[in-house]
């Protein structure tokens, strides 16, 4: 194990949204202070860190000078292009490395790599043409999804396509971008298998959350799971735990599934916390947020334990924020707003967790 970065100690952070905001925030519980990299004027992270850089993310050189002040790196948006953050590789560590960081960044490469470590998406083919588009679609089927292999967020990026007739204005839609084809999956429930990795190799997973989406946003994550994902979130698991190996991973690592009749099925990662693991701030003996400071910093991890029978998250979209008064009403309902201004339709302002 390399020797355990001690409080007091400063973390970069790259990315300025909720997920770094709510980093710093743990990281000054355990007495690291946080420098958050983010192209925005203010940021939300920027608000709980002890300094923001303001700059773009292929700005290598003042990526260079923002490292050099830092003891470890990390990373809050998984879309930080790869090759200006290879290049200052020997400034300070990052975590999760940038192998991780890359694959995630486009899911053909991810599907092609969860097959080989043993797990199974949904049927995919490749598609850089139209004529591509057209032989996948003939292989695989309707109802199928068109997702760009890179930049997808927030259902963003996808064209569901649901007879062969459509192709020509789905590849349209998608701006004729390189693209995976993939079948529709019938499934019962959604969710996603939360990890922390430490640099010791020590492992750590939180009960899986079953994940609800609308308009392609997560809406909210129950925990613990029940009925199919308890049946499914074992083999879940382990294909979690083996990427994370195989990766020398280190920090929280976030894979989603779709629990079918047929066992579950790989849909993507995130080489991140996630959305879906907000509920563990007090929902779990320790966050995700924690846990990965934990591991970025060479710590022992915390235990992941869930501190109630039943824990609901609801994402606070747009307008639902503006509701903040009458959660704070409720027992044992724990409101997080995320100051960022403006609530836009469909930007994510804050969540709840309520305890049951
Ligand atoms: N192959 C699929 N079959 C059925 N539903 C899907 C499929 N792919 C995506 N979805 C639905 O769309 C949501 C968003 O897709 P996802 O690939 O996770 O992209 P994003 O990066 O936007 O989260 C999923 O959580 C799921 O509800
Ligand atoms: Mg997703």
């Amino acid at each position: 194990m390399t020797t355990p970065l001690a409080p007091g100690a400063t973390i970069g952070i790259i990315g300025g949204g909720q997920l770094g905001r709510m980093l710093s925030i743990a990281a000054a519980q355990l007495g690291y202070r946080c420098h958050i990299y983010a192209p925005e004027d203010t940021p939300c992270a920027a608000d709980v860190a002890a300094l923001h850089i303001c700059a773009d993310y292929t700005d290598e050189s003042a990526l260079r000078d923002f490292v050099r002040n830092v003891d470890v790196l990390t990373y809050e948006f998984e879309n930080v292009p790869a090759e200006p953050l290879r290049a200052i590789a020997d400034e300070a560590p990052l975590h999760p490395n940038v192998d991780a960081l890359e694959l995630a960044q486009d899911r053909l490469s991810e599907k092609d790599y969860v097959v080989g470590h043993g797990g199974r998406p949904a049927d995919y083919r490749a598609v850089s043409s139209l004529a591509d588009l057209e032989t996948a679609i003939a292989d695989i089927g309707t109802p199928a999804i068109l997702k760009t292999r890179r930049f997808g967020y927030d259902g963003k990026g996808q064209v569901r396509i649901m007879d062969a007739g459509a192709a020509t204005s789905a590849w349209t839609e998608i701006g004729g971008q390189p693209s995976v084809l993939e079948s529709f999956v019938d499934f019962e429930k959604e969710f996603s298998i939360l990890l922390a990795r430490g640099t010791s190799g020590e492992t750590r997973i939180w009960d899986a959350p079953q994940n609800r989406h609308a308009d392609g946003i997560l809406a909210h994550s129950i925990a613990p799971g029940d009925g199919i994902i308890g049946e499914q979130k074992a083999a879940a698991g382990d294909l979690a735990r083996g990427i994370a190996e195989a990766l020398d991973y280190v920090g929280v690592l976030t894979c989603e599934f779709f629990a079918s009749a047929a066992g579950p099925v790989f849909n993507e990662m995130a080489p991140r916390v996630h959305n879906s693991g907000h509920w563990t701030i007090e929902g779990a003996t320790t966050s995700q947020f924690e846990n990965h400071i934990r591991a970025i910093c060479g710590l022992p991890l915390g235990n992941t334990a869930l501190t109630a029978a039943r824990i609901e998250m609801h994402n606070l979209i747009g307008a639902d924020a503006d509701d903040w008064m009458s959660w704070l009403k409720k027992d044992r309902a724990h409101l997080h707003l995320y100051n960022k201004g403006e609530a836009r339709p469909g930007r994510k302002m804050g969540h709840v967790t309520q305890l049951f």
